[in-house]
């Protein structure tokens, strides 16, 4: 399973590179605003320090605006993959950027026959946001089922990528089910590392060590 980090904040993820587990990064324009930076100048940043897929959405909502948006971002670095929202124009941009060989990420997607057209439309990522569903009284991880499911049927290509994780068990469940890619905030992956009794059987090492007087490096 891939992990990529949900942030536009460059300094979160200069600080994850080092744990190895970045394959990826995804932004959207909330993210993009929230940091109140250039958002070419942010993509082209993250684009130079991540290796993997960097996402950047285009903010136009009519066709050939859209691919005039995603043509631009997607000149910006080889690994940016253009993110479309799911909607007729938006899978119009997608076969149309996946046709000239862009990267492209559908976003905003809540049901699996979204899911279907986007596979359909050639996308490389789909992105089901599974904790907006969740907020709505929905269970967004039977939708990462159901399209896990619906892709292996009939062998399509695109990546199922969850998003709007909120939880540690949101990635477990996810890996389960098989979803090729998570996209987590920053916060999800510290907390991946986390158990009372880590912590406790670590003290306790530690406090046994002590007793000893000794050092591991030669003094
Ligand atoms: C990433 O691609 C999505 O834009 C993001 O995961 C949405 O997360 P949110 O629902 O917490 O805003």
């Amino acid at each position: 399973m891939k992990f990529f980090v949900d942030t536009a904040n460059i300094e979160e993820i200069e600080n994850l590179i080092p744990t190895g587990f970045v394959d990826g990064v995804t932004t959207n324009p909330s993210l993009i605003a929230k940091q109140g930076a250039d958002m070419a100048v942010t993509i082209k940043a993250i684009c130079s320090i991540i290796k993997g897929p960097v996402s950047a959405e285009v903010t136009a909502t009519e066709f050939s605006k859209m691919l005039e948006e995603g043509k631009y971002l997607a000149s910006l670095a080889k690994n940016v993959a253009v993110k479309v929202p799911l909607t007729v124009d938006g899978l119009k941009a997608c076969k149309a950027l996946r046709d000239q060989g862009t990267m492209v990420n559908v976003t905003l997607c809540f049901s699996a026959a979204q899911a279907l057209l986007a596979a359909k439309a050639e996308a490389t990522f789909i992105s089901p946001f599974v904790g907006r569903l969740d907020d709505i009284g929905e269970k967004g991880m039977d939708l990462i089922d159901d399209i896990v499911v619906m892709y292996e049927n009939y062998g399509f290509d695109t990546e199922v990528l969850v998003a709007s994780v909120r939880t540690k068990q949101h990635i477990i469940d996810a890996a389960v089910i098989g979803a090729h890619v998570a996209t987590l905030p920053p916060k999800v992956i510290y907390d991946l590392y986390e158990h009372p009794l880590t912590d406790k059987g670590l003290k306790a090492f530690l406090d046994d060590w002590a007793t000893t007087g000794q050092s591991i490096l030669p003094k």
